[in-house]
């Protein structure tokens, strides 16, 4: 798949999500992971979804407009230290709202930090999609940060921590801009599915 366009559509904050016919990729993990950086490196564009080293930084759901003909939706951030309990809450009921009740929701992939163990969080996600028979996707981000030898040894752990296998893994780094085209052609899957 060729990125011929890229731009943003809209934000929402409540339930009242963005309702067309086409098909959805949703980005979900916790916050700093690099979700929003991952939506650039897609699209082939910089600036396009707002990065920051702040963890929180997208409170919102952020729609994108892929080649006039799907969407690329940036969910809040899981695991933000810094909010009270009850936001906490808001946040896991308005994320699980969204994934449960969007029609064309085609793929939600789960972005995991290379040097980080998956959280409990990040298992109960990767449950709740499960559960709910929603087609999903272990994507591990910042792979530039860690030597060969690291980054394997951190796969084993996250294969074994989720119950996955390495083939089920796409490894990326947006920094050094690893895994794009395996990254496309797996969106094109699903956008087709
Ligand atoms: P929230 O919106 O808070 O949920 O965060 P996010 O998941 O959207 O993360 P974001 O894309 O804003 O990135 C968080 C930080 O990680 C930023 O400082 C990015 O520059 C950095 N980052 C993202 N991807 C990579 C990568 O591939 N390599 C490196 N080294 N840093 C990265
Ligand atoms: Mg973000």
């Amino acid at each position: 798949m060729l990125i011929k366009s890229a731009e943003f559509l809209k934000s929402v904050a409540d339930t009242n999500f963005y309702q067309s016919n086409m098909s959805e990729i949703a980005l979900v993990g916790r916050s700093n992971v690099g979700k929003s950086s991952l939506i650039n490196f897609i699209t082939n564009r910089r600036k396009l979804a707002h990065t920051s080293s702040t963890p929180g930084k997208t409170r919102l759901i952020n729609y994108y407009l892929v080649n006039k003909s799907f969407l690329l939706v940036d969910l809040p951030g899981y695991g933000y230290a810094e909010v009270s309990k009850k936001e906490k809450t808001n946040w896991a009921e308005y994320l699980e709202t969204y994934l449960k009740t969007s029609q064309n929701l085609k793929c939600v992939y789960l972005l995991l930090d290379i040097r980080r163990t998956p959280t409990n969080q990040d298992e109960q996600m990767l449950q709740f999609l499960y559960y709910n028979r929603i087609p999903c996707k272990v994507i591990v981000t910042k792979i530039d940060t860690l030597s060969r030898s690291q980054v394997n040894n951190q796969l084993i752990i996250i294969c074994n921590k989720l119950g996955l296998n390495r083939e089920d893994i796409i490894i990326t780094s947006s920094a050094d801009k690893k895994g794009h085209k395996e990254l496309l052609e797996n969106i094109e899957h699903y956008v087709n599915s």
